[in-house]
């Protein structure tokens, strides 16, 4: 591993969007910690990543990297400051420093109006989706600092097309996911002339997990049906917002910062 390796560490890098943003840095020379909880939500009915995934993406990422050790599977929670704390110690000492932080770890639940919805897929869904976003920029921030002048550092958000459209019965993921492009506008100006940028993207419905779980919330048998409300017919798939991710992870996104990027099939259009 050459000083040179830029160096990333991704939440909710078991599956859909995370692992494949893994694969993308990866595929592009990054070094890369893949952090994910792999354990099942007791306030959630459907199903989180398995620690079997994450290593095969780990697998696969090191595979197409010719590489044992580019990309290293780490443990954690994303509500817990703590966990990613030494997560982010933990590429620092591994790898040197870190050079972007990519905040895709999430959750979805509703189905029902606001006012029915139980208090602890409430907490969830601002806690993972919002609380762990403000976690990981506490995190990583002070490291992406603490690389010498001049910068490139990179904190990235995973928000949603949710973020500014009123989706029903998803108020509390659609508050969560708003909260993040606020989140992500403030840090950008209070990041200022650091090197340091702060940005987000807004997928729309992309083919992972946490869609089929939106269909079942909406009472429709599969996620296709959502692929006829944006405007290119047909879902995304995760490595079509993990390909906008690496970019904006990259030196040449060095004029963007505050930037919430649609990568939506035209689904906000
Ligand atoms: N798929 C879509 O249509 C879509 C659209 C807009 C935004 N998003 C957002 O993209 C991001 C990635 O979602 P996805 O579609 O890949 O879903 P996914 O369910 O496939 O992946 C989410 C990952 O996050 C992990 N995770 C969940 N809670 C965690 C926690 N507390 N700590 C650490 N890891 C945790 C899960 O284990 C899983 O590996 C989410 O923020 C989601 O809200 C997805």
């Amino acid at each position: 591993m050459t000083t040179a390796t830029r160096v990333a560490l991704v939440t909710g890098a078991a599956r859909g969007i995370g692992a494949a943003t893994v694969l993308a840095l990866a595929d592009a020379d990054w070094a890369v910690l893949a952090v994910d909880a792999v354990a099942e939500d007791p306030a959630l009915p459907y199903s989180m990543s398995t620690p079997a995934d994450l290593a095969a993406v780990v697998d696969e990422a090191n595979g197409r990297a010719g590489s044992a050790d580019r990309v290293r599977p780490y443990v954690a929670d994303v509500r817990d400051l703590a966990a990613l704390e030494a997560a982010v110690a933990e590429a620092e000492t591994r790898w040197g420093g870190l050079d972007a932080a990519v905040a895709a770890a999430g959750v979805i639940a509703g189905g029902v109006p606001l006012w029915q919805m139980r208090t602890e897929q409430e907490r969830a869904v601002l806690d993972v989706d919002l609380g762990g976003v403000i976690a990981l920029a506490r995190a990583a921030v002070p490291a992406l600092l603490r690389r010498p002048e001049p910068r490139a550092g990179r904190f990235l958000a995973v928000a949603s097309a949710a973020a500014t459209r009123g989706m029903p019965m998803l108020a509390v993921y659609c508050a969560a996911k708003a909260g993040v492009t606020g989140l992500i506008r403030a840090l950008a100006v209070e990041l200022a002339s650091t090197g340091v940028t702060a940005n987000a993207v807004s997928p729309g419905s992309t083919d992972t997990p946490i869609l089929a779980e939106s269909a079942r919330l909406y009472g429709r048998p599969d996620a296709a049906v959502f692929a006829g409300q944006q405007p290119m017919e047909r879902l995304l798939d995760p490595a079509e917002v993990a390909a906008v991710l690496a970019f904006l992870a990259g030196p040449a996104s060095s004029g963007m910062t505050g930037a919430v990027v649609p990568v939506d099939g035209g689904l906000a259009l």
